[in-house]
């Protein structure tokens, strides 16, 4: 059941919030956990869809963004600052607004989707556009981060993982124990490591996890995890040896799985959201696995690659006829 209060107050016990914490919450979390019967059919396994996008800011983020924003406020923080490929961003906006705290966001010159720039200017954030990828970007808000006049909230701060890692508990809570099988996109690796924190503190056993990523890295549709060097490389390797692998995968594998979502599940995300189907669609799973494909942001966060996959509109007159005859 979705709680007002969110993560903090449905997993408290289980996160670095104490009693002075000041909880900053948009009710993220508690987000659904649906069957996919046609994929289930397609590849002869349990697929079930954890749907992030319905979190406040349309992404996964919000989850991490509640521990991170209530800390910088009960540490005297005076501004936020992230770097982020579109998704961080708005969620740092959104939870700083509720904060009242000034919120600086970097993001890769020309490469942000027009949904998640929108609402991230929307939500009071101030906009720069650095000239250069995502990772110099990134390299240039820790640097400003080491200063100490911004807290950063991109995945290297610690409390975004202990947020995320609530993702784990409610899979857990609603199939009675951990799936089979985890995929998910691998961008950064930071919501990779949150999984695999959140089912070894679950204690209920770990899945094999699929990390799906671009294989075009710099350049992939994917924007949201259009990062060249990603930051939890080395931890999520090392996850990964003991139970599941890095999956690579074309542009086009990962745009065949949003189709399907989308077409077939009645499930609109962004590209990037899907290559956790698309990693599972690569490989060979253990016929009647129960597999879980993290789903981690909203369709409409990317208007712009919807519209340029879409077939044309039809223009028609308002006429009975002439529209039946187009149906
Ligand atoms: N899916 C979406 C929709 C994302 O926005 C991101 C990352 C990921 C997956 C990958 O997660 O980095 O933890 O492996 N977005 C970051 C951002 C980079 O700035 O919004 P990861």
């Amino acid at each position: 059941m979705r709680s007002a209060g969110g993560v903090i107050e449905r997993y408290r016990d289980r996160l670095p919030v104490g009693d002075s914490t000041p909880v900053v919450s948009l009710g993220e979390g508690a987000t659904p956990l649906l069957p996919a019967p046609r994929l289930s059919e397609r590849y002869g396994v349990e697929v079930w869809l954890k749907w992030e996008g319905a979190n406040p800011t349309g992404s996964f983020k919000d989850r991490g963004m509640t521990v991170a924003v209530s800390k910088a406020l009960e540490e005297g923080v005076r501004a936020v600052v992230c770097a982020s490929t579109g998704n961080t961003a708005a969620s740092a906006a959104a939870y700083a607004a509720r904060a009242r705290l000034p919120a600086v966001v970097l993001q890769p010159a020309g490469a942000v989707a027009l949904g998640k720039l929108a609402q991230t200017l929307a939500l009071g954030a101030r906009v720069l556009e650095v000239r250069g990828s995502f990772d110099q970007a990134l390299a240039a808000a820790r640097e400003l981060a080491d200063r100490g006049t911004h807290a950063l909230v991109n995945s290297l701060n610690a409390y975004r993982l202990e947020g995320q890692k609530t993702a784990a508990f409610e899979i857990v809570e609603e199939l009675g124990g951990p799936p089979d099988v985890l995929a998910l996109p691998y961008g950064g690796g930071g919501n990779t490591r949150a999984y695999v924190r959140g089912f070894e503190e679950a204690d209920a056993g770990m899945p094999r996890i699929l990390a799906g990523e671009a294989a075009r890295r710099p350049e992939t549709v994917a924007s949201a995890i259009r990062i060249a060097e990603p930051a939890h490389a080395a931890q999520v390797d090392e996850a990964l040896r003991r139970s599941g692998q890095v999956v690579s995968l074309s542009d086009e594998a990962i745009l065949a799985a949003w189709q399907t979502l989308a077409r077939e599940e009645g499930l609109f995300c962004e590209p990037a959201s899907a290559a956790g189907v698309a990693a599972l669609a690569s490989l060979q799973v253990e016929p009647g696995s129960r597999v879980v494909c993290v789903i981690t942001g909203h369709g409409l966060k990317d208007p712009e690659t919807a519209a340029r996959l879409a077939p044309p509109v039809i223009a028609v007159d308002p006429d009975p006829e002439a529209i039946a005859a187009l149906t």
